[in-house]
């Protein structure tokens, strides 16, 4: 019998820390060794000239969600084959309580629904009802059972909770131990801006940035840091957009708040000028928050080499251009008619190497951090995940360093229509992607299977213990004095 199923040989292997060259050896789905000279290898890969990086995990992915604005066009199947095919082994999707109805029965579809996935995937909770029912017999038993991540909207139209329903769901997130994630924007101010701008005529998809300024998002994150701040409870703040809000997030840690942040890849290339592309085309870059300067990408690029921000997820939120998503409202619709979201699983690694590591801006093992090693921490998946170590899950995906394709529909491996990344040139690009030692991605086609992905329950871990530390004498959350 071999030593190894797979012996990965002669590649350069990265992790959060280190650029060593060596062998990756892997028996039962999980890595037995890493050294020099591995042999007795049922397999053996040769990694000559290549990067071994433990597999992307992405950890903001919508897949098969009821429409906001309109049907999604990937499900578990689709994403997680366009996840393959971009080197991410593992996503955190969400499972999606539609108002009026149960948060435990929404786990439970969104638990069927995820059997066709091909890679390995875990849920937050999105709360958008937060019901006594919901907050005090529902989300205890879902969060004991590993979901231990929940999701808030502080805008958009029929998931959005407001103030007094965000500061319950902290408190109960403390209570059951649980990372609370936030879609920060100031629901109020953004609505009564699209209302002026339509009122002047102002409706081409350029405009769907006036409507959401940076003090739209800045103003909500702030607002989100303070209320975390009062309960004491870690929070992670979704697809910070530019300079502003990093600096809300950067002033929370200064003050030792347990207040973690990511990006997204296209924050890091796309600008509010995409939005002005002729006729509908600007439709294809309508996300919120929006695409904002180049400045703002230099500002997030800074964040990024500081620790500030320590996460790129792609938000993965893909609608068709046609009249089942961009298109629903028409052909030439309004901007706040247009449904917010893009697919950008299989672009996340490729685009961001080319823009951080192939650039100059970032080294390897930042690169590692960003894609994998920190959002496995932060989620609690570490170090089954995010990691080549001894025992360590073998989700590896070998990164041709100097591989320059240019990004395309079909590229992207998904069930969508386009892809904002359209013509992009990458410099770095993943030839094999493995998941538990299992090959779903060789370079040119998706070959996991449906079905090969497992779910990820987690435990309580580390990073969602609170400070201990109030805002007031008084721990409110458990109705005592604060120690
Ligand atoms: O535009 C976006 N980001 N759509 C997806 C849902 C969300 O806000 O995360
Ligand atoms: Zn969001
Ligand atoms: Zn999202």
């Amino acid at each position: 019998m071999s030593t190894f199923d797979l012996v990965i040989r002669g590649g350069t292997v990265i992790t959060a820390t280190d650029a060593v060259p060596g062998d990756v050896g892997i028996k039962d789905g999980v890595v037995t060794a890493v050294g020099r000279g591995l042999a007795g290898g049922a397999t053996t890969v040769d990694a000559d000239g290549m990067l071994v990086m433990p597999g992307g995990v992405d950890s903001h992915v919508h897949l098969d969600q009821p429409p906001v604005g309109a049907q999604m066009c990937d499900n578990f199947d689709t994403g997680t084959a366009s996840a393959a095919a971009g080197g991410t082994t593992t996503i955190i999707s969400f499972a999606w309580q539609t108002k009026g109805s149960s948060l435990a029965a929404a786990v439970e579809d969104y638990h069927a629904k995820a059997k066709r996935a091909r890679v390995d995937y875990a849920f937050h909770l999105t709360i958008t009802d937060p019901t006594t029912t919901v907050l005090k017999e529902e989300l205890p038993r879902l969060v004991a059972e590993g979901n231990r991540s929940i999701k808030v909207f502080m805008t958009y139209d029929g998931v959005r909770v407001d103030d007094a329903g965000v500061i319950r769901i902290l408190a109960e997130a403390r209570r059951n131990r649980a990372l609370v994630c936030v879609h920060a924007e100031h629901h109020d101010l953004l609505a009564w801006l699209t209302e002026q701008l339509v009122e002047a005529g102002l409706t081409a998809p350029k405009y769907h940035p006036w409507a959401k300024p940076m003090v739209v998002e800045r103003e909500a994150v702030n607002r989100i840091v303070a209320l975390a701040e009062a309960l004491d409870v870690p929070i992670q703040v979704f697809h910070v957009s530019g300079a502003e809000s990093g600096a809300e997030i950067e002033r929370a840690q200064q003050r030792g708040l347990k207040v973690w942040a990511e990006t997204c890849a296209h924050y890091l290339v796309l600008t509010a000028d995409d939005l002005d592309r002729p006729g509908m085309e600007g439709a294809k870059f309508v996300f919120g928050p929006p695409a904002r300067t180049k400045a703002d990408q230099e500002a997030l690029w800074s964040y990024i080499r500081r620790g500030v921000i320590g996460v790129v997820s792609s938000d993965h939120s893909p609608t068709r251009f046609d009249a089942t998503g961009k298109k629903i409202a028409g052909e030439n619709a309004p901007f706040h008619k247009i449904p917010n979201g893009i697919p950008g699983l299989a672009a996340r690694l490729p685009v961001l190497f080319t823009e951080g590591v192939s650039k100059g801006r970032i080294d390897a093992p930042t690169f590692v951090r960003l894609v994998s090693t920190n959002p496995a921490k932060l989620f609690g998946l570490h170090p089954r995940k995010g990691t080549i170590a001894v025992g360590s899950d073998a989700d590896i995906v070998i990164f041709d360093p100097n591989k320059s394709v240019t990004l395309t529909n079909a590229s992207m491996h998904h069930g969508g229509d386009f892809t904002p990344y359209e013509g992009y040139r990458t410099q770095g690009y993943p030839v094999a992607t493995y998941v538990r030692g299992t090959l779903v991605f060789d370079g040119r086609a998706v070959v996991g299977e449906p079905g090969h992905g497992r779910y990820l329950a987690r435990d309580v871990y580390g990073e969602i213990a609170p400070l201990g530390r109030f805002t007031s004498p008084f721990n409110p959350v458990d109705g005592a004095l604060a120690r």
